[in-house]
């Protein structure tokens, strides 16, 4: 697979081609999630989870993103390494631009940062000087203490109408991707065909232009099984198999199904 870019995403949008993420921790799992064929990995904050034992993601430290994302491209081939920045790393412009650099020195490509319209200042700043940005909206893990929990994000209107705002306001400080999670199925399609940049669902039904999962939840490992996920280690002989089944289930479309949406 020759490396994947920006613009390799964007091309994969507009003929229809559906594309993957999947999160990476380590070198070995970088490894196989590259030769499984995603195109992208996300070094997700939600190793505060999966790695580092905590019920979410905001103990986790620039520290350990730098780590883990420095493994993670150690051990990459082809794939795009998006690192999350953590929480409260970019609560100015000026906190994002120092952070994100140490994330890119580290081995990232891309950032991932979670918010809409407040974060436009910082994605233009990032952008102008070379840093692209995965944006992320819906149920925004950072903000589970405001959201009073792991809800389900933009089921009434007003809801629906400001996620559609935050996403074409990111979209228009620059943002090269947007990640969105567990909001309903039909404003995630909706918001997919209304923006020109990629939109991964995770819980978002199958209407965005890629997916991503949390390897752990894929390979059935998950202490929680929210209704997005299956596992893919069933039927299975290894790890690389399982990897490679949801790869190839999300290009034909085959995953997510309606079930695996929320209304
Ligand atoms: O941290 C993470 O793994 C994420 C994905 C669930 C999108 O942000």
């Amino acid at each position: 697979m020759a490396k994947i870019t920006v613009n390799t995403l964007k091309a994969m949008k507009e003929a229809g081609e559906k594309f993957c993420c999947i999160t990476a921790y380590d070198a070995t799992f970088a490894r196989l999630i590259a030769a499984a064929g995603a195109e992208t990995m996300l070094v997700g904050d939600s190793l505060g989870m999966v790695l580092q034992g905590h019920d979410s993601t905001i103990p986790v430290t620039l520290e350990d993103m730098a780590y883990h994302t420095a493994c993670v491209a150690r051990a990459n081939t082809d794939a795009l390494v998006i690192a999350d920045m953590p929480f409260m790393a970019y609560a100015s412009p000026e906190q994002a631009m120092a952070n994100a650099t140490e994330l890119m020195q580290a081995g990232a490509q891309m950032v991932k940062m979670e918010g809409g319209t407040w974060l436009s200042d910082s994605i233009h700043a990032l952008v102008e000087r070379g840093i692209p940005v995965c944006a992320h909206l819906g149920l925004t893990p950072q903000s589970v203490n405001v959201f009073g929990g792991y809800r389900v994000q933009g089921r009434t209107p007003k809801g629906a109408k400001s996620i559609l705002a935050d996403a074409v306001e990111i979209q228009d400080a620059g943002a090269s991707i947007l990640v969105l999670e567990c909001v309903p199925a039909e404003l995630a399609t909706d918001i997919s065909s209304k923006l020109e940049i990629p939109v991964i669902g995770i819980g978002a039904g199958p209407g965005t232009d890629a997916q991503v999962l949390v390897m752990h939840d894929l390979l059935g490992l998950g202490e929680h099984k929210p209704r997005f996920v299956e596992n893919f280690m069933a039927g299975q002989a290894s790890v690389q198999d399982a990897l490679k089944a949801f790869v190839d289930a999300v290009k034909s479309g085959a995953y997510p199904r309606p079930e695996h949406g929320y209304e």
